[in-house]
């Protein structure tokens, strides 16, 4: 089976002083239909930027260097605004990180939300607000007629980010790019919006991406995980493996989670700062805050090697054991 999006050596990348800096450096991963994928690693690495290049929504003055990508056989990369337009909402949509941006201050939410379904192709008014009217309640809004007629500014950041979640939802997207779709929110609000996903998957096939700094989302909801790095994704696999790692980083990042089940865990623990992107140097990104690193790692930047359905890039990999 072919996948549904396909990331080809993608590179992103911004112009700062002469110098071509590169957020994104070279990162290739596919979602198959159906599939929910969790993308982790901590702030600054690309996350955020890998999601937005999907969708060409980059900010201003970062764009895509190199690389392509691949949805349902169209590749996105050479795409027109005005075709990219036409993907964008019906067939991928995203609940981005920065919610108050996304939402237009101007606009009633509830009007947000059903000009996404108008979008997709729901053309009956009265259709589209009974169904905004339900989402809204599936989302945990007790009075979802009076959330229909207010304004962002009137409601709290998490009530906000429930919003930015039916926006991106209402017209059931083939493919959802979830940027901490729960981060900050309490746990109920958290699980109401992770079961929603879950429910689209289920009776829609949606495909998923969900970034998160929380591992234990990944390894609960996602099949595959991703660990991004400085730029790179330096290991994938099936999510059941996350706590059994091969690349130093994502054991750095498992043990940084004080009790591998606690929800809302935040990635701060492991000693050493991520190189910021002016600040990267030609061998594995890593190395400087690796226990296991070599000259060859601070000189060269390990090949991918493949073992069965796992992919990493170490020259001195775990063998899978958190003990080590
Ligand atoms: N508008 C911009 N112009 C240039 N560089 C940027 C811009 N926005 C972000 N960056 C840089 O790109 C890198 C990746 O940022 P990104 O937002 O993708 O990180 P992230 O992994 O999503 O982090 P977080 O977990 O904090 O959301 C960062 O190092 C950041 O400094
Ligand atoms: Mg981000």
């Amino acid at each position: 089976m072919a996948p549904l999006l396909k990331i080809n050596n993608v590179a992103v990348a911004v112009e700062k002083r002469g110098e071509l800096l590169k957020p994104v450096d070279g990162i290739s991963f596919s979602i198959n239909e159906g599939e929910i994928v969790g993308l982790a690693g901590e702030s600054g690495c690309g996350k955020s930027m890998t999601a937005l290049s999907i969708v060409n929504l980059l900010p201003h003055g970062v764009n895509i260097h190199s690389g392509e990508i691949i949805y349902n056989n169209k590749t996105l990369t050479s795409l027109s605004e005005k075709e990219m337009r036409r993907v964008r909402g019906r067939e991928i949509s995203v609940i981005f990180q920065e919610v108050r941006q996304s939402l237009n201050p101007l606009m009633r939410v509830g009007k947000q939300i059903t000009e996404a379904l108008e979008l997709s192709g729901g053309k009956n008014k009265e259709a589209n607000k009974t169904h905004t009217l339900e989402m809204l309640r599936v989302l945990g809004f007790d009075e979802p007629e009076k959330i229909f007629d207010a304004y962002p500014h009137q409601l709290s950041g998490g009530m906000c980010q429930r919003i930015m979640t039916a926006v991106a939802a209402i017209s059931r997207p083939r493919l959802l790019l979830a940027d901490e779709p729960s981060s900050s929110l309490d746990i109920e609000s958290q699980e109401r919006i992770l079961s929603l996903l879950m429910q689209m998957n289920r009776e829609f096939n949606t495909s998923i991406l969900i970034i998160s700094h929380d591992l234990s989302i990944i390894r609960k909801f996602c099949s595959r995980f991703l660990i991004m790095y400085a730029g790179k994704i330096v290991e994938e696999g099936p999510s059941q493996a996350l706590f059994s790692p091969l690349h130093p980083y994502t054991h750095a990042l498992t043990g940084a989670i004080p009790g591998k089940d606690k929800r809302g865990a935040k990635l701060e623990n492991i000693p050493g700062k991520v190189p910021s992107v002016e600040n990267r140097l030609s061998g594995c990104p890593f190395a400087p805050r690796c226990k296991k690193a070599q000259s060859i790692c601070k000189e060269t930047f390990p090949p991918a090697i493949e073992k069965e359905d796992r992919r990493f890039h170490c020259h001195f990999p775990l063998t899978g054991d958190l003990s080590e």
